[in-house]
């Protein structure tokens, strides 16, 4: 687990971008963290960082939003208001995956037991002061394991793997 602390949100946002750059076409990524955390805001970093330029909202009234990048397309989900597992084979992640896309799933703790188990889980949580977080980004399963030292050395935050 690599953590990081970040004291505005656009700190946050550009540990999001360093991941950007890690990150690969059929990627998943896990925003764990309760309301307010920043987990949206982590999405707007990571997409920007991807050139994606539409604004990146909650997507509240949909599941799922889909963003373009320049070399990949965003997906953002928001699993907050699903109402049963079973509900998550709707969402279509397989094909979402296979889209050329990196995916981000808010709340995405929720549905662990339906998702492949191999993510990485980005875990906000709240500090001190009102806008301290703590980043903490765990690799499960080989695509992001693999890119173990690339992390922490772009992080550069605290903690072995
Ligand atoms: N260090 C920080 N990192 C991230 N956000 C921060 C930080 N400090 C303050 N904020 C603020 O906290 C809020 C985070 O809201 P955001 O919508 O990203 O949370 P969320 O985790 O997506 O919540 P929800 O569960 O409701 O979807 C924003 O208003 C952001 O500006
Ligand atoms: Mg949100």
């Amino acid at each position: 687990m690599i953590r990081v602390e970040t004291a505005t949100a656009a700190e946050t946002q550009a540990v999001a971008a360093k991941l950007a750059a890690l990150a690969q076409p059929g990627d998943l990524l896990l925003l764990l963290g309760d309301l307010g955390a920043g987990k949206t805001a982590f999405t707007q970093g990571f997409g920007r960082a991807l050139g994606v330029t539409q604004p990146i909202t909650s997507p509240t009234f949909t599941l799922a939003q889909q963003y373009e990048g320049t070399s990949m397309r965003v997906h953002h989900l928001d699993v907050y208001r699903l109402e049963q597992l079973d509900e998550v084979s709707d969402l279509g992640l397989p094909e979402l995956l296979d889209d050329n896309a990196v995916v981000l799933i808010e709340w995405g703790d929720a549905i662990v037991p339906m998702l492949p188990a191999d993510y990485l889980e980005v875990r906000i949580t709240f500090g001190e002061g009102d806008d301290d977080r703590a980043l903490e980004c765990t690799p499960i399963g080989p695509r992001w394991s693999a890119r173990k030292a690339a992390l922490q050395r772009d992080l550069g935050g605290s903690g072995p793997c």
